[in-house]
């Protein structure tokens, strides 16, 4: 199993880290045969498998239900876990009592919290009791609408600082990686260049330490519209959809099942079968 003390040692040696998000049983089962570093059980699992139009109603019950499949699917597998919406904001209290189920309940190695500012002295405080946490900056999600959509941060001179200046806190008060999402790529490799910890990109170019992309993006799974980050490796809803509507019509046109799929009773007894 890998560990963040490797992770570290594959930026210094320039060793690209490879971050697929999973949701369930079979999806991590093949993302860890494939050779994926880590697992990402992102709070994306609200758009791409229960079909929300954001992140925002996914819960922490939600985390730890799916959470638990992909530790099921993918045992060797370093596996980092979302912290969902208002999951850490509300009381520092509760916000342990969540962690603390988080990591127990899913066998996580870490989780991911979005943002700086008020989420540092959280990031802080689950680092000194043990949870090592990855921090999120540039687009975050839970946040689109404060930022008003989901849109390129830190284009300008102004937020590109702002955003630098974030990612040294996030390190400074103990995460142990970076997911850096939507900025421009000369910014991301300023930012991977700046910190010791490694930075972790989507949307970000190919300068930062590794890439983390969502798994129905990679394959082109449910999903109708993919951004301009993404790059597909299969098209799975075409797959799908040529055998489900072959399914459908085999069975129509009973040629499904053939008497390859059925079980048969000895000739000698059939005739009983009508009395
Ligand atoms: O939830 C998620 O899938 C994520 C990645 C996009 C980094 O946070
Ligand atoms: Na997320």
């Amino acid at each position: 199993m890998l560990t963040h003390t490797k992770l570290k040692k594959m930026k210094e040696e320039k060793d690209p880290i490879v971050m697929l998000t999973a949701y369930d049983y079979p999806s991590a089962k093949l993302a860890e045969s494939s050779g994926v570093d880590m697992i990402l059980v992102g709070d994306s699992l609200g758009m791409v498998v229960l079909g929300y139009d954001s992140t925002i109603p996914v819960t922490v019950e939600d985390m730890v239900h799916h959470g638990k499949a992909v530790r099921r699917g993918a045992k060797e597998t370093y596996m980092v876990v979302d912290m969902p919406f208002m999951s850490y904001h509300s009381s520092l209290s509760e916000t342990m009592d969540n962690a603390k189920r988080l990591m127990q309940e899913t066998g996580a190695q870490s989780l991911k919290l979005e943002g700086a500012g008020d989420v540092l002295p959280v990031i802080h405080k689950l680092t000194k009791s043990g949870v090592p946490v990855v921090a999120h900056l540039g687009l975050t999600p839970q946040s689109v609408n404060v930022l008003g959509g989901y849109r390129v941060q830190g284009k300008d001179l102004e937020t590109a600082e702002t955003l630098l200046q974030e990612a040294r806190q996030v390190e400074e008060n103990g995460a142990i990686a970076l997911v850096l999402e939507c900025v421009p790529q000369q910014l991301a490799r300023r930012i991977q260049e700046e910190l010791s910890i490694p930075v972790i990109g989507i949307g970000a170019g190919v300068g930062t330490d590794g890439q983390v992309l969502v798994y129905h993006d990679v394959v082109e799974y449910g999903v109708e519209r993919l951004p301009k980050f993404v790059k597909s490796y299969a098209d799975l809803n075409t797959t799908i959809t040529v055998a489900l509507t072959s399914y459908v019509e085999d069975v129509k046109k009973k040629e499904f099942p053939a008497d390859s799929h059925s079980f048969q009773m000895k000739e000698e007894l059939i005739p009983s079968l009508y009395g």
